[in-house]
């Protein structure tokens, strides 16, 4: 079996400029373009390594992972423990459902309790804006954000960008970046942490960004991210390199914000037809979980030169590998750490 190679990413940092400063990962605001490709380099690690019949190392040996999960997932959840295990991690898994959460136990007092368990890193999935960063107020290890509220995804950011940059490397690209590249997302840009963190993300690498979404689902101000905003599907569509697809989070709706599933579907949802309004080889993204037949027609989701939905599935792994491996180096005295240096 092949280790996953060292790495030389190291020296994508200007001389004497801190590496990888950061504790915990909350948020890519948090993160500097050049920690992103950073990040994106060390995934590219286990790419290869994931492709591997066998497919364990032992770099996170000794070390427990608790994945805390106070909201419903299947692709990140599974991916980080996925993650942890291929590193050699004792991995546990932690859902609030049956959790004495249910009991009325506090925010604060379960991070203080898993916080007495000497964790090495703490994985956090939570349903309210910027509980994650509150938690890593109060415990002493890496903590990172699976997803919360409408704030931040960063590992979906991380992982969407490695998907996308593999698809344009295997088309003959060797960018590093997405420079001059116009990125649409559409869906419901309102609840989602996943377009923040992508506008983010994207921005940060280089690419122009369009939202667009019923006028409901489209968040007042967002433009002051530098995004440009749209409500007309066909035209925010026009000449796009990239669609990235988004779900109605029905589960964060408390009121009617669009007519009917059916009237969306009409004017939102990505068909073979509209997607022809984008670049010829446009490619579409979604990170799942779709709602086939509302946002996304099967007839997209099938073609498979243009939709990276499984390969971002795929990307989800290797990031999350590299974002565990990472946050960790300095409580294992991992070599090249000194003082937050890089040396
Ligand atoms: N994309 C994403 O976060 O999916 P899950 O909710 O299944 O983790």
């Amino acid at each position: 079996m092949t280790s996953p190679q060292n790495s030389s990413a190291s020296s994508r940092f200007p001389k004497g400029r801190r590496a990888f400063p950061h504790r915990d990962l909350i948020g890519i605001s948090s993160l500097e373009r050049h920690e992103i490709l950073f990040l994106l380099a060390e995934a590219e690690r286990y790419v290869g390594f994931n492709r591997q019949a066998a497919k364990r190392s032992d770099e996170l040996a000794g070390l427990t992972i608790i994945n805390a999960f106070f909201e419903n997932s299947t692709r990140t959840l599974l991916s980080f423990e996925i993650a942890g295990k291929r590193l050699g991690a004792d991995v546990v898994n932690m859902y609030a459902a049956q959790s004495s959460v249910k009991k009325g136990e506090t925010l604060i007092d379960t991070a203080v309790t898993l916080n007495a368990m000497k964790a090495d890193a703490i994985v956090i999935r939570h349903g309210s804006s910027g509980a994650v960063g509150l938690i890593a107020s109060k415990v002493d290890c890496p903590v990172l954000n699976a997803g919360d509220g409408q704030h931040e995804h960063p590992t979906q950011a991380l992982l969407d960008a490695l998907a996308l940059r593999h698809k344009l490397r295997e088309r003959g690209s060797d960018t590093e970046d997405f420079t001059g590249l116009t990125v649409t997302i559409c869906g419901d840009i309102l609840h989602s942490r996943v377009a923040r963190s992508n506008i983010l993300s994207l921005q940060a690498l280089g690419a122009s960004v369009r939202l667009c979404a019923p006028p409901a689902l489209m968040p007042a101000g967002i433009e002051r991210m530098g995004a440009e905003t749209f409500h007309d599907f066909d035209t925010a569509l026009q000449g796009a390199d990239v669609v990235m697809m988004l779900r109605l989070q029905n589960e964060r709706m408390d009121g009617q914000y669009i007519p009917s599933p059916r009237e969306y579907r009409h004017l939102y949802g990505l068909t073979p037809e509209r997607l022809a309004l984008a670049k010829p080889d446009a490619i579409v993204m979604h990170p799942g979980p779709m709602n086939r037949g509302v946002e996304i027609e099967s007839a997209v989701v099938d073609m498979d030169d243009r939709a990276i939905i499984t390969s971002q599935v795929e990307m989800g792994v290797a990031i999350r590998m590299a974002c565990l491996d990472v946050l960790t180096r300095r409580s294992r005295g991992v070599p090249g750490w000194s003082d937050g240096e890089w040396v």
